[in-house]
């Protein structure tokens, strides 16, 4: 058994087959997290997860690239589109987190690659970080965790530092850094101060090198495993729609780079997600 731990069933990419695609992912004993990213696909995230008995699970947030309008081009799937612009509403979104099935806040963070045009980077950077302090304050009200997303400007790592500074001024480190993309110093100060660190298919990339010596370096029982899907399909599925059955893939080569077996993987990295989301 494998835990998809970071997935958007909810986006539009999934929208005419998106339960063939949950039931294909049961089917190989994966469950899955379904994340949000504003408060539309927050809510449908619940209403999909509503829809199973076990095995499907929400987390709802508003993501760092929703703050304001700007161009997000991930055309290796052939996705692009144009964020919506939200304000992070405290209450609504406590609102949604009661649903039964919401087993976190996020995905929230901070993003300085993805930029709105024409507006000052002191300004964005203000606003993405006062939303995540918010949204870990609600994470902390409601006793979840958080899965942070994280993205630094190009050839730079200082989303990740940010995000440290923050975590430690919270005082809330009951989180997930998703995506991992930071150095292996970061990824060892987030396991020491407590967070755990997710990867997804871009270990299986040939150009990975620097991520998958940071695989290797890391204990194995501080990693969950995730696909971001519908981005982010690993080897062999590069290129094309990712989905939560191909977290097996990531698992494998997480496997390979710890020289362990991939059942010890599977079996680690489900214990893991099973009791940071309490599921
Ligand atoms: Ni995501």
């Amino acid at each position: 058994m494998l835990i998809d731990t970071h997935c958007h069933i909810n986006f539009s990419s999934f929208k005419d087959d998106a339960d063939e695609v949950i039931q294909r992912s049961l089917g190989n004993d994966i469950w899955l997290i379904n994340v949000g990213s504003q408060y539309s696909t927050s809510e449908r995230t619940i209403k999909i997860a509503e829809k199973y008995d076990k095995g499907v699970y929400a987390v709802v947030g508003l993501h760092p690239i929703h703050l304001y309008e700007t161009e997000v081009d991930e055309s290796e799937q052939g996705i692009e589109f144009k964020s919506r612009t939200e304000e992070f509403d405290y209450d609504l979104y406590k609102n949604l987190a009661q649903s039964r099935k919401v087993v976190g806040i996020g995905e929230m963070g901070i993003d300085y690659f993805h930029m709105p045009k024409n507006i000052n980077f002191e300004e964005v950077k203000q606003k993405q970080q006062q939303t995540f302090q918010n949204g870990i304050k609600l994470a902390k009200e409601l006793d979840k965790p958080i899965i942070i997303h994280t993205r630094a400007t190009k050839n730079s790592f200082d989303a990740y530092d940010d995000v440290i500074n923050i975590l430690k001024q919270a005082d809330y480190t009951k989180g997930v850094v998703h995506c991992y993309g930071g150095n292996l110093e970061q990824a060892q100060e987030l396991i020491d101060m407590g967070l755990y660190i997710s990867f997804t298919g871009i270990v299986t990339f040939k150009n990975a090198k620097d991520l998958q010596k940071i695989v290797k370096e890391i204990p194995l029982g501080k990693m969950m495993v995730e696909t971001d899907a519908p981005y982010l399909s690993p080897e062999p599925h590069r290129g094309q729609r990712n989905e939560p059955a191909y977290v097996e893939f990531v698992a494998r080569k997480i496997a390979e780079l710890k020289k362990v077996s991939y059942e010890e993987v599977a079996e680690v990295t489900t214990g893991i997600a099973r009791e940071f989301f309490n599921i």
